[in-house]
């Protein structure tokens, strides 16, 4: 083995997994096709400054997860953590605004966060994401969770949970930011040396703390839920009455904390117990002062991004069993002329729509026929010459002597293609 290897926290793709990310991209191109989302595909690489503008300086994945680098012409860019702010990006850049509105986009796309790896979690890693821009309502809030849910479902994931709760806007947060503070700054004993450090910076973040102390101590925080302005208020109440509407169970989570700073209003996640540790399988919610952070107009938005790895790996769906092959060309030893022509009847079958192997590996007659068996082919052509070959049908096993030029069309007709 070679000493070279894959970075941490990456992995190789291999052709054995490919179905299934496959069946995901479609069943992710259906769901949100049907319901008017288009795709879109942005840089892997953006500004730095977009990322520590639109996700917030003081995040885990702004403050130490970004792959960041000089492009050599004293341009800081960044490998993409996250797909909201590109997204926003490109709605500006295209005066996206001028269409009507909201403008319902989704992505398949790689990100890049230095993490600490563990079973899925990884350094780059798949999300797929949808965005509604230019919606303020609650219908655009839960359609996009309804979408989620359909994707979750059409994949098999396991013990789907989804988590919901209410951010409400930028000015009951200050408020609430202020109370929580002051709390925190009250308790700091009760609290873990990491979550006093970030009081000032971002105070909500202590609820997401994982030691037992802490956790103790934010049993008795102020909940912002309680907190809710009216208008916030009835938002979330409509969303909820729209996921009751869909039989979409949930729970409402007021401690639920995203490691965005853009969020307002509408905050969700679905999780799964199948995960293990990192149990997110994607979440997300309304970002309605990203657009304006960012230089454009004040814009409602709302969107999520599911992990790719996740979901394949809460998905009850076997691996599918290693596709079959049409058509095998194996060549029988003898005359100098076969190999050409068995090279011609694998290209015509592959033009005809077939699927077809050659044998490559200048293997025995016997072991050309193992291979065929193999990789499950339902026809074994074998050429003897230029002009003569012998077909066999695998399933039946049944066998016919004929010229090369008629072994496609004799596929065909027994194929009913
Ligand atoms: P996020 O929660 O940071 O949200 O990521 C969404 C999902 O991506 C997670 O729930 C998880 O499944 C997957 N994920 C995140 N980090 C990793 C990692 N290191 N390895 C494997 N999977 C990972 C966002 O990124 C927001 N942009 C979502 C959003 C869209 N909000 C509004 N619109």
């Amino acid at each position: 083995m070679s000493s070279l290897q894959a970075p941490r926290g990456t992995y190789d793709v291999l052709p054995a997994d490919v179905e299934r990310r496959l069946a995901l991209e479609a069943h992710a191109a259906r769901i949100l096709g049907a319901a008017g989302y288009g795709r879109i595909e942005t840089p892997t690489f953006e500004a730095t400054e977009l990322f520590s503008r639109g996700v917030g300086e003081a995040t885990d994945i702004v403050q130490k997860e970004m792959y960041t680098f000089d492009d050599g012409g004293g341009r800081s860019l960044t490998l993409r953590p996250e797909g909201t702010a590109p997204v926003c990006r490109a709605y500006l850049e295209h005066g996206m605004h001028k269409l009507p509105q909201p403008v319902k986009l989704w992505y398949l796309e790689t990100f890049f966060r230095a993490e600490a790896p563990q079973r899925g979690r990884y350094r780059q890693f798949w999300q797929v994401g949808a965005e509604a821009i230019g919606a303020d309502g609650p219908e655009t809030d839960a359609e996009l969770i309804l979408l989620l849910a359909d994707l979750l479902a059409a994949l098999g994931v396991r013990e789907p949970r989804l988590k919901i709760s209410s951010l409400g806007t930028a000015a009951t947060r200050a408020e609430y930011r202020e109370e929580l503070a002051a709390f925190l700054h009250a308790h700091e004993d009760g609290l873990s040396p990491e979550v006093v450090a970030r009081i000032d910076l971002n105070p909500m973040r202590a609820f997401d703390a994982s030691d037992e102390r802490t956790r103790a101590t934010m049993a008795g925080a102020p909940i912002f839920l309680d907190r809710l302005a009216p208008e916030d208020a009835e938002h979330f109440a409509r969303v909820r009455e729209l996921l009751d509407d869909a039989d979409l169970s949930y729970v409402i989570d007021p401690t639920l904390v995203r490691g965005l700073d853009y969020y307002t209003r509408t905050l969700f996640e679905f999780t799964s117990d199948a995960l293990g540790a990192q149990s997110a399988l994607g979440g997300g919610g309304r970002y309605d002062g990203l657009i304006e952070m960012l230089g454009g107009n004040p814009t409602p938005a709302c969107g999520w991004a599911a992990g790719v790895e996740r979901m394949l790996m809460a998905s009850a769906q076997p691996p599918d069993a290693a596709p079959s092959s049409d058509l095998f060309v194996a060549v029988a030893p003898g005359d100098p002329a076969a190999p050409r022509a068995a090279f011609a009847i694998a290209n015509e079958a592959r033009r005809a729509g077939l699927s077809a192997q050659l044998e490559l590996a200048g293997r025995s007659l016997k072991g050309q026929l193992k291979h065929a068996d193999r990789l499950g082919a339902r026809y074994v052509a074998i050429v003897s010459a230029e002009q003569q070959a012998s077909l066999k049908n695998m399933e039946s096993g049944e066998q016919t002597e004929l010229e090369c030029a008629a072994v496609i069309a004799s596929i065909l007709r027994g194929h009913r293609l």
